[in-house]
């Protein structure tokens, strides 16, 4: 049973949901799947071939198209578009400002929903995102809501662009979390909403450890249940 187990990770930007999930997959042995990583792969290829984000058709057509994988490496989890590597990329502001544009599309998300569920067979996986317990893995057995303050997540998003020389605003992150927050949480196509059955963590005043190990703690809660 554990070692198919799934875990859902939702929550708003900047939560802590990835560097949570990942640290949570890597000590149960279980791989990661970061699904905005392939919304944001997504914008970064539209932005390059000058389709626009209001087009659902043409991006849908694009996605169609588009061979994207998450390659777990050394270094990490690498995103994969066409055999380039766009780790980076789908990382600067230019892509973070517009991929809630990408991901309100009806038949966008059906598709990305299809190539997400595939990833998961008979394996053990966290998979983090926005309507991963309401609507990729609706059967997880585990479902964390991961929640902290726009603040909170604010000051930490400054603090990692400062620690890699990138260039900060926290009042602009403040700004750019609230609208993307209401951008997904606003959507009619699978908002971001609290699962009904998903535990919330709200990790305002917690550390990345705390956070892990309150996760591994629920894991561990729910295998013996099952039992
Ligand atoms: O890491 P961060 O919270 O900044 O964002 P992300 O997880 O990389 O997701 C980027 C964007 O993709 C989100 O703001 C959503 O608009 C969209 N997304 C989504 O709609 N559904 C998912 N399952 C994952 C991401
Ligand atoms: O994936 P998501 O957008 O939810 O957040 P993230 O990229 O995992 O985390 C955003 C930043 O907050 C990262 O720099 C984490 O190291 C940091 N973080 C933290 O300081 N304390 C936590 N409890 C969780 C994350």
């Amino acid at each position: 049973m554990m070692n198919t187990m799934t875990i859902a990770i939702d929550g708003p930007a900047a939560a802590g949901k990835s560097t949570v999930a990942k640290k949570v997959a890597e000590k149960l042995s279980f791989i990661y799947v970061d699904t905005g990583a392939m919304y944001r792969a997504l914008t970064w290829k539209a932005i390059q071939e000058k389709v626009s984000l209001e087009d659902e058709e043409a991006l849908f057509s694009l996605l169609s198209r588009t061979d994207l994988n998450l390659v777990q490496s050394d270094k990490g989890q690498l995103v994969i578009v066409d055999q380039n590597d766009v780790s980076e990329l789908i990382r600067t502001a230019e892509v973070t400002n517009q991929v809630s544009i990408t991901a309100k599309h009806r038949k966008v998300r059906e598709e990305m929903v299809r190539r997400q569920q595939e990833l998961v067979k008979d394996k053990g996986v966290v998979m983090d995102g926005r309507d991963i317990g309401t609507h990729v893995l609706p059967d997880a057995e585990v479902k964390i809501f991961m929640i902290a303050s726009v603040d909170e997540r604010a000051e930490r998003r400054h603090k990692e662009n400062v620690e890699k020389g990138f260039p900060s605003n926290l009042e602009e992150l403040k700004e750019e979390i609230r609208r993307r927050d209401e951008l997904d949480s606003n959507r009619a196509v699978s908002p971001l909403i609290k699962a009904d059955d998903a535990v919330e963590v709200d990790t305002t005043s917690m550390n990345i450890e705390e956070v892990v190990d309150r996760i591994l703690q629920i894991v561990k809660q729910k295998s013996e249940e099952e039992e």
